[in-house]
C-alpha cells in the first residue's frame, strides 16, 4: 500500500527537496503551507519535476479547525513538520510572533494527529539546539540549551514537547532532525532558496553578489580562533538533508516507537573563506567581500557528528562542496529572482 505523507511547508527550501525525494521513492505526498515565506510556483515546479500532481491545502497552521479538515479529508500515514519561521534576526525582534507561529503551529499538528490517530512525526530541528558548544563534533547526546536566539528557543522548546509527548504515547514514534548548514539546489537547478529581500544566509548573499544583484559580501569577523580567521560551519546538500528525511521515515515504518535524535550535517567544516573559494571556483571569476566585525549570535566552529544517522538510518552524505556551491550556483543563474522567474 502506497503510504502518504503530509509535509508541513512543503514548498518551503528543505521541503521541496523533500517532497521529490519523497516522490521518487514511492510515498505520496500532501502539502500543507500557507505561502507566507515560499511561492505557489514551487509547487508548479514540483509537479513539473516528479511528473505527477501534488494535493496542497494552503492552510495555516495556527488555523487548528484547518489543519483537522486536512486530516479528515486525506488518510495520512505521517507527517514531516517543516512549516516554521526561520530568521534568526527577526526572531530577536519578534519573539512572540516566532512563539506563536511555531509553538501554536506545532501543537495544533500535533492535536491533530492524535485525534485521527497519526503516530509518526518528523521535525526539522537545527544545531543552534547545542547553544555554544566548544568540543566538536556534536553528538546527538550533547549538552543542550544556552541558545542565544528565539527562534532557536522554539526549536529546543518543540524538542522538549515531542520527549513529552512520546513518553505519554508509547505507540507515538517522532523523529528529530538537528540540521547543520543547507547548501545547493535540485539538480535541474529548478528549485531552490529563494529568500525574501536581502539573505542573512552565507550562500545565497554570496549568489546574489556573484549575479550582480548586491555589491559585495560583509564576512562576519576574521578574528575568530580558528586557521584562517573566519567561522567554521559544517554544509549539507539539500538533497541529501532530504534524503535523511525518507530514510527517517523507512526508520518510523520499520516499527520504531518513541523519540530519536539524528544530526544532519556532512561531518565536515568549511570556513567562510573556503566557500568563497569554492563559489570563486564554479562562477568564475573573483567574489567581492570585505571582512567586518562579528555577527552577535555567531559561534566560532559547528560541525556534526553523524556516526548515528549512518549507523540507524543508513543514510550517508553523497554531493561535496564542489557540487553544493556548483547546484546552488545553477539554480541562481537560471533564476536570477527566484521564483519570480
Ligand atoms: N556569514 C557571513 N556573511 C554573511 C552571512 C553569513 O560572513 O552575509 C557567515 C556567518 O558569520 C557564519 C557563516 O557565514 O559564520 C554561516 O552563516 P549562515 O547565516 O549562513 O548560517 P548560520 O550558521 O549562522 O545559521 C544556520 C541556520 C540557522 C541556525 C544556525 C545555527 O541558518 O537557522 O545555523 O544552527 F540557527
Amino acid at each position: 500500500m502506497i503510504k502518504t505523507i503530509l509535509v508541513t511547508g512543503g514548498t518551503g527550501y528543505i521541503g521541496s527537496h523533500t517532497v521529490l525525494d519523497l516522490i521518487k521513492n514511492g510515498y505520496r505526498v500532501v502539502i500543507l503551507d500557507d505561502f507566507s515565506n515560499s511561492s505557489p510556483k514551487v509547487l508548479e515546479q514540483l509537479e513539473k519535476l516528479a511528473g505527477e500532481s501534488i494535493s496542497l491545502y494552503n492552510v495555516d497552521l495556527k488555523d487548528a479547525k484547518q489543519v483537522e479538515a486536512v486530516f479528515a479529508a486525506e488518510e495520512i500515514d505521517a507527517v514531516i513538520n517543516f512549516a516554521g519561521y526561520k530568521a534568526v534576526g527577526e526572531s530577536v525582534e519578534q519573539p512572540l510572533k516566532y512563539y506563536e507561529n511555531n509553538l501554536i503551529g506545532l501543537i495544533n499538528l500535533v492535536k491533530a494527529m492524535q485525534e485521527f490517530a497519526v503516530k509518526k512525526l518528523i521535525f526539522s530541528s537545527s544545531a543552534t539546539v547545542y547553544g555554544q558548544p566548544e568540543i566538536m563534533p556534536l553528538k546527538e547526546s550533547d549538552p543542550i540549551g544556552n541558545v542565544t536566539n528565539p527562534y532557536g528557543r522554539t526549536k529546543l522548546i518543540i524538542e522538549e514537547i515531542l520527549t513529552d509527548i512520546c513518553a505519554a504515547n508509547e505507540d507515538f514514534g517522532v523523529v528529530t532532525l538537528r540540521y547543520f548548514n543547507p547548501l545547493g539546489a535540485d539538480e535541474s537547478g529548478e528549485i531552490g532558496e529563494d529568500p525574501n529581500g536581502i539573505p542573512n544566509n552565507l550562500a545565497p548573499y554570496i549568489t546574489q553578489v556573484a549575479i550582480g544583484k548586491l555589491e559585495k559580501l560583509s564576512v562576519f569577523g576574521g578574528d575568530y580562533p580558528t586557521e584562517d580567521g573566519t567561522c567554521i560551519r559544517d554544509y549539507v546538500h539539500v538533497a541529501d538533508l532530504a534524503a535523511g528525511h525518507t530514510k527517517a521515515l523507512d526508520y518510523l515504518f520499520q516499527d520504531n516507537q518513541g523519540y530519536e535524535i539524528f544530526n544532519l550535517g556532512s561531518g565536515v567544516g568549511y570556513s567562510v573563506y573556503q566557500i568563497i573559494d569554492n563559489f570563486e571556483k564554479v562562477v568564475g571569476r573573483p567574489i567581492p567581500y570585505q571582512v567586518v566585525g562579528r555577527r552577535a549570535g555567531d559561534i566560532p566552529v559547528s560541525y556534526a557528528a553523524i556516526d548515528k544517522a549512518k549507523a540507524v538510518l543508513n543514510w550517508s552524505p553523497t554531493k561535496d562542496i564542489g557540487i553544493m556551491c556548483a547546484d546552488t550556483w545553477r539554480w541562481q543563474q537560471k533564476h536570477p529572482n527566484g521564483f519570480q522567474d
